[in-house]
């Protein structure tokens, strides 16, 4: 693992720095993208000052009616309460006035990609501003020693790059340079996660992790012009993003490509020269994207090779140099450029013959271009969903999938099950944590795209529930503790891993949820039995929760025993699930394995989650199975109980709506 982008850890939030939360953050530069990171950042801190500064007053009036748009917009949406948007719209400063930013705890610069303007903003930023203030850029390409080698404290300047649109995507690069203080690299990677954003480490080279790979798709797309049109590249592209290269030109209003494949030709080599088009060619002929373009096999195989060519070729070289992580270059295409898969992904489906065909092809195309050193398979073999660190002798296992609010499948599973399976070997492992990325989710649940597959089939339901207990079995029968460190909401089988862990420590805002009568589904992976076998006494509390969906908060999940510690912070709750570890020690308690005895249920009619009319035949499938599983006389058998019920609840006509309702971003409808 490359440790010098994570000397520490790779979770930012495991140790909360001493330097709190900015209380004032100044954005110079209020065109492109300085208005939405400031949004972003005044929504995640509505109390924050926020201060917009620009030397012409255009940008400023711009700048204010568009936060007032997000603003508006969010409450239509209901993503913001009234309440809060007042908080966010208050106190951000449209200044031409450099004096006002003096009190700063942050100040951002997104005014320019010219270097010798960037140097003197940081100088004169740097007269203004106490010495304390941590001063970034947001540059796409420029590396930090450049912007930053006439500053009087380099040790407080790095480089932090968003992503467009910079208020919801949650990428953000985060220089670490030689001059940085490592602290200060810190600091920002845990501010940002702590809201809502996922920081990346990247080395000082020029385009970073995510550019390199942006820019040269872009520039070999343009180059494929002489063969396709625009628009069959853009639906080519499709299939591994969802937009095409040259409609997300023509939406960054501009060319950063010329600029940054100069440079890159200039310092790494001719191979990198920008495609000719570029010159005279500002915007694009692209069709909407999702909509129907004619392209020929033999311009779709070459368009796609090419494409995928220039992907591999950039992620070995990213990957050989050390300029980031493969977790983070996997992931950072997803969430920051739009990938529908990870390029390691990519070449995982591939296989390696057909990789390294491809890579070779372009190779000869493209000469000089870089490709792997070695095998391909050694560039695939990594945990693309997890992270995994390691505290006093315990590992800590993050889910990491920003993208569906940490959900779990197969893949996921398996992840966590081999980091216990090979801990529990592990002499020098006395146990683990499960945690959840950032502020807001434990986890979501399952990934509910994966059960479209499953609807109508009761066997491979059946078979699905029972491979995803696979990790959760291995938990009931582990030596060492497993602990579950809750760090917001955890649904369905969120819950479902949470609450079978050895314990359970929370943040005071997590609560638990099964939401999948909402869905017409069930919780099939031992929601229905777990709860009552270890606190039958609150039967009454899981049967509305599972029958109803309603939420159970983390205080009241301390009151009725379900939380063993309640805290007030995700470093906090890193450490005390730790020490839950230790105090456990070789003393983990299995589940109790007999039939249980459990309060009746009432029945509701009509059966309603918040405004939502249930399903009957769903809210009675779960009813029974609760009861059918709380008389079996091993838990084994009880377990089996929540597996058929999956298998049936998957046929039926709700499971069917509900799922369809959930993809399609709309209320179900009910009928029986
Ligand atoms: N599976 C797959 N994706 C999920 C997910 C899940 N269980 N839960 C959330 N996501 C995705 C959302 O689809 C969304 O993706 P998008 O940005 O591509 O649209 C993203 O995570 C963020 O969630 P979003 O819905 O925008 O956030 P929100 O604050 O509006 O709502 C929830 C949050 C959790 C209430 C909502 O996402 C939800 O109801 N999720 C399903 C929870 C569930 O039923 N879990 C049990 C499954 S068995």
């Amino acid at each position: 693992m490359a440790s010098d982008l994570y000397p520490t850890y790779y979770n930012p939030l495991i140790e909360k720095p001493e330097r709190p939360m900015p209380n004032e953050v100044a954005m110079v530069g209020a065109g492109t993208i300085g208005p939405d990171i400031g949004y972003y950042l005044k929504s995640a801190l509505p109390e924050m000052k926020l201060y917009l500064v620009d030397i012409v007053e255009k940008p400023l009036e711009d700048a204010k009616k568009r936060i007032e748009g997000y603003i508006q917009k969010a409450i239509e949406k209901k993503k913001m309460t009234e309440e809060k948007s007042k908080a966010v719209g208050r106190d951000i400063h449209y200044t031409m006035d450099y004096g006002e930013i003096k009190g700063a705890d942050l100040v951002i610069e997104a005014a320019t990609e010219n270097l010798e303007i960037k140097r003197k903003i940081f100088a004169q930023v740097e007269e203004i501003v106490s010495p304390g203030t941590i001063i970034t850029s947001n540059t796409s390409s420029i590396p930090a020693e450049r912007i930053f080698s006439g500053v009087k404290r380099p040790e407080r300047t790095t480089i932090t790059h968003f992503f467009a649109p910079a208020w919801r995507n949650p990428a953000v690069e985060v220089i670490t340079w030689k001059k940085v203080d490592r602290k200060i690299v810190d600091y920002l990677a845990w501010m940002f996660c702590a809201t809502g954003k996922t920081p990346i480490i990247s080395k000082s080279e020029i385009c970073f992790i995510l550019d390199r790979v942006f820019c040269n798709w872009c520039n070999d797309a343009a180059m494929l012009l002489d063969t396709a049109t625009a628009s069959q590249v853009d639906k080519v592209a499709e299939e591994f993003v969802f937009a095409g290269p040259f409609y997300v030109l023509n939406l960054t209003k501009g060319n950063p490509i010329n600029v940054e494949a100069s440079t890159l030709q200039m310092e790494e080599g001719q191979h990198y020269r920008p495609a000719k088009i570029f010159q005279s060619v500002e915007s694009w002929v692209t069709a909407p994207t999702g909509s129907k373009v004619d392209v020929p096999d033999d311009i779709r195989e070459r368009v796609s090779e090419r494409l995928l060519g220039v992907l591999f070729s950039q992620s070995f070289d990213i990957i050989n140099r050390g300029i980031g992580t493969l977790e983070d270059l996997n992931l950072g295409c997803q969430i920051g450029l739009g990938f529908r898969k990870g390029p390691f992904d990519i070449m995982r489906d591939l296989r390696e013959g057909e990789t390294r065909r491809i890579i070779d092809q372009f190779q000869k195309d493209h000469p000089g271009m870089p490709g792997p050193k070695g095998e391909v398979s050694a560039y695939l073999d990594f945990k693309r969903h997890i992270l995994v660190d390691q505290m006093n002798g315990v590992r800590i296992i993050t889910i990491r999938r920003p993208q569906f609010l940490n959900a779990l499948n197969e893949e996921v599973n398996d992840e966590i099950w081999e980091v216990l399976k090979d801990g529990e070997n592990d002499p020098t492992v006395m146990g683990f944590v499960i945690t959840g990325y950032g502020g807001r989710a434990f986890c979501a649940g399952a990934e509910i795209g994966k059960f479209s597959q499953l609807l109508g089939d009761a066997e491979a339901s059946i078979q699905y529930s029972r491979d995803c207990s696979k990790l959760l079995r291995f938990i009931d029968g582990a030596e060492k503790p497993v602990v579950a460190a809750v760090n917001g909401m955890t649904l369905g089988g969120g819950a479902e891993l949470a609450m079978r862990c050895h314990r359970l420590v929370a943040t005071r805002n997590a609560y638990f949820q099964f939401p999948e009568v909402t869905l017409g589904i069930l919780p099939g992976i031992g929601g229905m039995v777990v709860p009552y076998r270890r606190w039958p006494a609150s039967a009454q509390v899981f049967h509305d929760m599972i029958r109803f969906g309603t939420r159970l908060s983390a205080e009241r999940a301390m009151e009725i025993g379900v939380v063993d510690r309640l805290v007030d912070n995700y470093a906090h709750l890193i450490a005390s699930a730790v020490q839950e570890v230790k105090d456990l020690g070789v003393h983990v308690e299995h589940i109790h394995d007999g039939p249980v005895e459990i309060a009746g249920m009432e029945s509701v009619e009509p059966p309603m989650a918040g405004k939502l009319l249930l399903s009957r035949e769903v809210v009675g499938i779960i009813s029974k199975a609760i009861e059918d599983a709380a008389r079996a006389t091993t838990f084994e058998e009880a377990l089996d109980v929540g597996y058929k019920a999956f298998g049936q609840v998957a046929c039926t006509e709700a499971a069917k709506e509900g799922i369809s309702a959930f993809l399609e971003k709309r209320s179900p409808e009910f009928r029986k």
